[in-house]
C-alpha cells in the first residue's frame, strides 16, 4: 500500500526497518535517508535505500548496536560531578571520558559529538583578537572551542558557552577555571535556540562564534518551523542550520563564524536556504576534514564567514579557500551562487568549475517539466517474493545493477505477475510504455537504459518518459545521459551516490548537437561544446584564436 503524501513516521520507518527511531535519524544526518518538509521520512527515497544499503551488513549491526545500547543518566550525572570536584589541574580529558560514557543512542539525539582538537585549532586558526575581543560557543559542550578561545590570547570573562546539557558545562568551567583561575559566569546551561528566539538574548552580540552545532536533532516539527519563521531560515529548518541562523543573528558587523557541518549541508536541497544565506556574507574558507568523528558515516567540513554586507559588491569577487583531500583550490561565491540549488562543489577547481559556469551558458535544455517519472516496483518483501527461477505465472524484473554502461543484463530475477500484492507499484503503463528510459538509483556513476520492451523493473532502478518536447528521440536522451561529460557533470555537482530526479532535472542536456549529428559520439559531442579532455580527466575550454 503506498502511505499518503508518500512519507512514513519515523517510528513506521523504524519498525519496518527493524531499528531504533534513533537509527532512522542517524540515516537522514548521514544523508541515507530524506526527511519531508512534514518531517516525516520520504518513502520513495526510504525503500529504495532498504533495498539498497540497509541490507548491508556493516549497517545492520551498526544499528542493532545504537537500538540495545543504554545508559543510566543519573547515576552517570553524579559521577560526573564527583569527577569535577576531584580532578586536580587536569581536567581537559573530563569531556572526552563523559562523552565516551553516553550511551550512542543518547549521543546521537542529543547531538553530542565533542570537536577533535586538531579540528578546532585549524578552524581557529588566523584569528587576530585583543584584549576586547569577545567569543562565543553556542552550544560549548566540554568547551572544546572555548579552551581554544583561551589558547589564542582571548580573556576568560570575554567568552560566552552555552549548552543544554549541565554536566558539559560544568566541565567547561572547571577547564576554564583550572587554565586561568577565572570562576565563569558565562557558561550557562541553556536551550540557545529558544534563548536566541526570545527577547532575552536582543542585547548580546560577539565578534567570534565557532561552533560544531547539533546535526538533524530531533525537535517537535512545529517547533522546528517556529524557529525556522522566526530566524528566516526558510526550508533550511534542521537544527544545524537554525543554529547557524541564531548564530550570524547574534555576530557583530565584521565578525567572524565558522560551523563544522555534515557533507549534507554543502550540497543537499533542504540546504539550499541556508547556503544562500551564507553566501551575503564573505565565505573565507571551506575545508573537508573527512570522517572525523568515529561512529558517524558522515564527512565533516567546516565553513568560516566575515559577517560583512553583501551589498558590498566585491564579496562575490573575493576568493574563497577551498581544502578538500589535501588539495587547495580558491574559488568564487559567484560560482556557488550559479550552480544548481547553490550547492557548495568546493572540492573542484577554479577550471572545473569554469567548465560546468561554460556548459549552463551554453543553449540547453533540461529535463524539468519536460518528462514523466516512476519508480521501480516495490514488492515489500524481496525475499518473499522474488525468484532467481522462472515459474509459471512470473515476470522477469530487472534490478538497478542489471543496468550496466555495457547495456542490459539477462534477468536474474522473476517475480510473480500479481501486482496488486507488492507495496507500491508505479501506474502500469509507465512500465509498458513502447519506449522508456530506465536508470541505476544508488550509484556514483549514473547509467541508463533505453528499454522498448516493456520491461519491469524494481525499486533500485527508476523510470524516466521524456515528452516529445525535447525535440530528440529517447535513445539520443539515454546516450547523452550516459556520455563521460554528463557523468562528469553529474558527479561535479551533486556529489552524491543517489540519482535523484531532482538533480537529473537540472541538468544541462545540450539537445542542439542532433541538429547536425544524428547519432552520439562522446568526441564530436565535445567539439560542438568547444571543450576537450584533459589527462587527469577533466575538461578544458578550448578557446578560439
Ligand atoms: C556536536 S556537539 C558539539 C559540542 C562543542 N561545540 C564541540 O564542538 O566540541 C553539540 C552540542 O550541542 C548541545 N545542544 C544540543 N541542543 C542544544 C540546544 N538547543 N541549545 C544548546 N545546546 C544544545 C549538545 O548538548 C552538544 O553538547
Amino acid at each position: 500500500m503506498k502511505p499518503q503524501n508518500n512519507e512514513i513516521s519515523f517510528k513506521n520507518a523504524a519498525e519496518i526497518a527493524q531499528v531504533s527511531v534513533a537509527t532512522i535519524r542517524n540515516w537522514i544526518k548521514t544523508g541515507y535517508l530524506n526527511i519531508t518538509s512534514a518531517g516525516n521520512v520520504d518513502f520513495e527515497g526510504f525503500n529504495k535505500f532498504m533495498d539498497e544499503v540497509a541490507g548491508k551488513e556493516k549497517l545492520n549491526s551498526r544499528a542493532n548496536k545504537l537500538k540495545k545500547d543504554e545508559h543510566n543518566h543519573k547515576k552517570l550525572s553524579l559521577e560526573i560531578e564527583r569527577k569535577i570536584k576531584n580532578t586536580g589541574k587536569n581536567s581537559d580529558k573530563l569531556g572526552n571520558e563523559y562523552e565516551l560514557s553516553l550511551s550512542n543512542s543518547y549521543r546521537n539525539k542529543e547531538g553530542i559529538y565533542y570537536t577533535p582538537s586538531e579540528i578546532v585549532k585549524d578552524m581557529m586558526k588566523n584569528l587576530i583578537v585583543d584584549e576586547f575581543t569577545t567569543f562565543c560557543d553556542p552550544c560549548c559542550g566540554s568547551g572544546n572551542f572555548i579552551i581554544e578561545a583561551l589558547n589564542i590570547g582571548i580573556k576568560p570573562e570575554n567568552i560566552y558557552g552555552y549548552d543544554l546539557d549541565t554536566n558539559a558545562v560544568e566541565i567547561t568551567k572547571k577547564r576554564i577555571f583550572n587554565k586561568t583561575g577565572y570562576k565563569s559566569r558565562n557558561i550557562v546551561s541553556v536551550d540557545f535556540l529558544k534563548y536566541t528566539s526570545s527577547q532575552n538574548f536582543a542585547d548580546l552580540s560577539f565578534d567570534l562564534i565557532f561552533t560544531n552545532p547539533p546535526w538533524g536533532k530531533k525537535i517537535n516539527i512545529k517547533e522546528k518551523e517556529r524557529y525556522g519563521s522566526i530566524f528566516g531560515s526558510g526550508k533550511s529548518i534542521d537544527t544545524s542550520s537554525l543554529f547557524l541562523f541564531a548564530s550570524l543573528k547574534i555576530l557583530k558587523n565584521n565578525g567572524k563564524l565558522g560551523f563544522l557541518l555534515p557533507e549534507a549541508f554543502f550540497n543537499i536541497a533542504t540546504f539550499e536556504d541556508v547556503r544562500e544565506k551564507i553566501l551575503q556574507y564573505k565565505i573565507e574558507r571551506i575545508v573537508d576534514y573527512g570522517k572525523s568523528f568515529k561512529g558517524l558515516l558522515t564527512k565533516t567540513q567546516a565553513v568560516i564567514l566575515k559577517k560583512v554586507n553583501s551589498e558590498n559588491s566585491e564579496n562575490f569577487e573575493n576568493k574563497i579557500i577551498c581544502q578538500s583531500n589535501n588539495k587547495i583550490f580558491s574559488r568564487t561565491a559567484e560560482s556557488f551562487q550559479k550552480n544548481p540549488k547553490k550547492i557548495f562543489n568546493f572540492w573542484l577547481n577554479s577550471q572545473s568549475s569554469e567548465i560546468i559556469e561554460h556548459l549552463y551558458k551554453l543553449p540547453h535544455i533540461t529535463l524539468e517539466n519536460k518528462a514523466k517519472w516512476a519508480l521501480g516496483i516495490v514488492t515489500g518483501n524481496n525475499k518473499q517474493h522474488c525468484s532467481c527461477q522462472i515459474k509459471n505465472d512470473y515476470v522477469p524484473v530487472y534490478k538497478g545493477s542489471d543496468i550496466t554502461t555495457a547495456g542490459l543484463k539477462e534477468p536474474s530475477c522473476y517475480i510473480p505477475h500479481h501486482f496488486s500484492k507488492y507495496q507500491q507499484v508505479a501506474p502500469l503503463e509507465m512500465y509498458e510504455a513502447p519506449v522508456k528510459i530506465i536508470y541505476k538509483f544508488i550509484t556514483s556513476n549514473p547509467v541508463f537504459f533505453c528499454d522498448t520492451q516493456q520491461r519491469f523493473i524494481l525499486n533500485s532502478a527508476n523510470i524516466l518518459i521524456p515528452d516529445n518536447s525535447i525535440g530528440i528521440t529517447p535513445q539520443q536522451l539515454c546516450d547523452l545521459l550516459n556520455s563521460r561529460l554528463i557523468n562528469w557533470l553529474f558527479k561535479s555537482i551533486f556529489n552524491t551516490h543517489k540519482i535523484l530526479r531532482r538533480d537529473l532535472e537540472s541538468l544541462p542536456l545540450h539537445t542542439g548537437y542532433f541538429a547536425n549529428y544524428q547519432c552520439f559520439e562522446e568526441q564530436t559531442f565535445l567539439d560542438y561544446l568547444h571543450i576537450r579532455q584533459t589527462k587527469e580527466g577533466t575538461y578544458k575550454i578550448v578557446r578560439s584564436v
